[in-house]
């Protein structure tokens, strides 16, 4: 059966006619092309289908389109700026925080729900709130230390 929605992604809306059964991952890749979400477990394990919605980190992979209309969908296709990376995404490839960089999309976003939250997470709250997100490359050095960066630079820009 299908359903008539309107998602706001990336600040646009996209008005999409669904499958009812088919999950808000496979909305965001299969009728938007957003490839950024990936799917790992399915399940909500990994992480790796992260996206933020109203800023905060979700697993898509748990949740249908309809339960998201009217909200704010993030993906990483709309961290950067006018073709400016982010300074999160720009950190992480500063510290080399990824090696196959499957999982990079959720950790990213993630962090930047972090930050938000929390802006001066200290190194144990940083991986507490990482924790859903898993890296099967085992990067989670590189991945602290690419926060930690962003972190600093994004403090920095705060008191110019
Ligand atoms: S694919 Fe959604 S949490 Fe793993
Ligand atoms: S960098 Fe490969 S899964 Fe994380």
């Amino acid at each position: 059966m299908k359903q008539s929605i309107v998602l706001h992604v990336n600040g646009q809306d996209h008005h999409l006619d669904v499958q009812t059964h088919h999950t808000l991952l496979w909305v965001l890749r299969d009728h938007l092309k957003l490839f950024g979400v990936r799917e790992g477990c399915g399940v909500g394990m990994c992480g790796a289908c992260t996206v933020l919605i109203d800023g905060q980190p979700v697993s898509t992979c748990l949740l249908f389109p309809s339960m998201v209309q009217g909200k704010e969908i993030l993906t990483i296709e709309g961290m950067a700026d006018n073709g400016d990376l982010h300074p999160i995404q720009q950190a992480y490839i500063d510290c080399f925080g990824y090696q196959c960089s499957f999982c990079t999309p959720g950790f990213i976003l993630t962090t930047k729900a972090l930050l938000e939250e929390h802006p001066q997470a200290s190194d144990e709250e940083i991986r507490e709130y990482l924790a859903g997100n898993l890296c099967r490359c085992g990067s989670y050095v590189k991945i602290l230390d690419s926060v930690k960066l962003a972190q600093a630079r994004l403090t920095e820009q705060k008191g110019d």
